[in-house]
């Protein structure tokens, strides 16, 4: 490729309400549909959509809604969630299998389990929380699929 010339490059954003349950789970559905669609091999698509509904449901769960936005290249499919809820004290407890301070009424739904963050950290190939208690938090999450 020359230089200047733009790669292939897609970006998919949404915007995501707090407590929304009705909704939840339809921004990471459009981005594995997408990435089904230009053919991304389905093991990848699969870990992209996990990683995807994970975060998003963490937005609607615990941080205040926020926004999730998935940037696939030729290199990397990197999914990104910001918020501005309480933040996240510990970052390594809240990593921990089975933890979650997930309310009664998310509990009542059958989330909470505790295994999201975990989930994202093990189907990532570069993982980062930025979090600060009271500012909000930033998850970014990448799959390499030049491997
Ligand atoms: N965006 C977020 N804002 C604030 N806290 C969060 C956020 N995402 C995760 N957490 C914290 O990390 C914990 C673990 O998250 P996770 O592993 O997804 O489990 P669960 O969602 O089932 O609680 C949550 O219970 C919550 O305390
Ligand atoms: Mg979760």
């Amino acid at each position: 490729m020359s230089d200047g010339e733009e790669k292939n490059k897609i970006r998919i954003e949404h915007s995501i309400a707090a407590g929304d349950y009705l909704k939840a789970g339809g921004a990471s559905n459009d981005i594995k549909e997408t990435l089904k669609m230009i053919g991304i091999p389905p093991n990848i698509t699969r870990r992209a959509a996990i990683i995807a509904y994970e975060a998003e449901m963490n937005l609607v769960i615990h941080g205040g809604g926020g926004n999730i936005a998935a940037n696939i290249d030729d290199k990397q499919i990197e999914i990104v969630t910001t918020d501005h809820g309480p933040g996240i004290p510990d970052v390594a407890l809240a990593l921990q299998e089975g933890y979650t301070t997930a309310n009664d009424n998310a509990r009542s739904m059958g989330f909470g389990a505790g295994m999201g963050l975990p989930n994202i950290k093990r189907n990532s190939d570069v993982f980062n929380i930025d979090s600060e208690v009271g500012k909000g938090t930033t998850l970014k999450a990448a799959i390499d699929i030049t491997k």
